[in-house]
């Protein structure tokens, strides 16, 4: 498999919830590695060009207020197979369906409002992290 990097977000539901450390621990202890980190509010400009490929669809808006409602923890996380491997450690994007042991099930309470974000294919990945993370700020490789 091959060596990857990948976008997280810990949103502001679980930074409000102080888990930062404990997510990370499910990082690290799963062959994720931090490269790149840092705490951000995003401006609404931010969270929509982030979320622009989900503009027109019903939760838009909601999604937009509720990223921009406090802080949130951006990183690129680093392993093989990293994108995928972040996707099944936060597990599925509705907690309640989320499987046990993983981030979305322990520490996410709705749809809405989640815990996690992780990028979903290589592609994604790239523009996500060049979205916040200038190349000379992330340390991997
Ligand atoms: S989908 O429905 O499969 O296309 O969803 P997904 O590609 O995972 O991305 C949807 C993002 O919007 C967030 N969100 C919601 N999705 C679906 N329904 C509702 N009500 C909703 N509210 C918010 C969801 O968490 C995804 O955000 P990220 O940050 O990518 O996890």
């Amino acid at each position: 498999m091959a060596l990857e990097q990948t976008l997280s977000i810990v949103k502001p539901d679980a930074v409000g919830k102080n888990v930062i450390g404990k997510i990370y621990s499910r990082f690290e202890t799963n062959g994720l590695k931090v490269v790149a980190a840092k705490m951000k509010l995003l401006s609404r400009a931010d969270a929509e060009g982030f979320y622009a490929e989900h503009k027109g669809r019903p939760f838009f808006d909601a999604l937009v207020e509720f990223m921009t409602s406090g802080p949130v923890m951006v990183q690129v996380l680093e392993g093989e197979g990293a994108i995928a491997k972040n996707r099944e450690l936060m597990g599925a994007t509705n907690p309640k369906e989320a499987a046990e042991g993983t981030i979305r099930r322990d520490f996410a309470e709705s749809i809405d409002a989640n815990a996690v974000h992780g990028s979903d294919s290589p592609e994604s990945a790239a523009r996500e992290i060049a979205y916040f993370f200038a190349a000379s700020e992330v340390y991997g490789g």
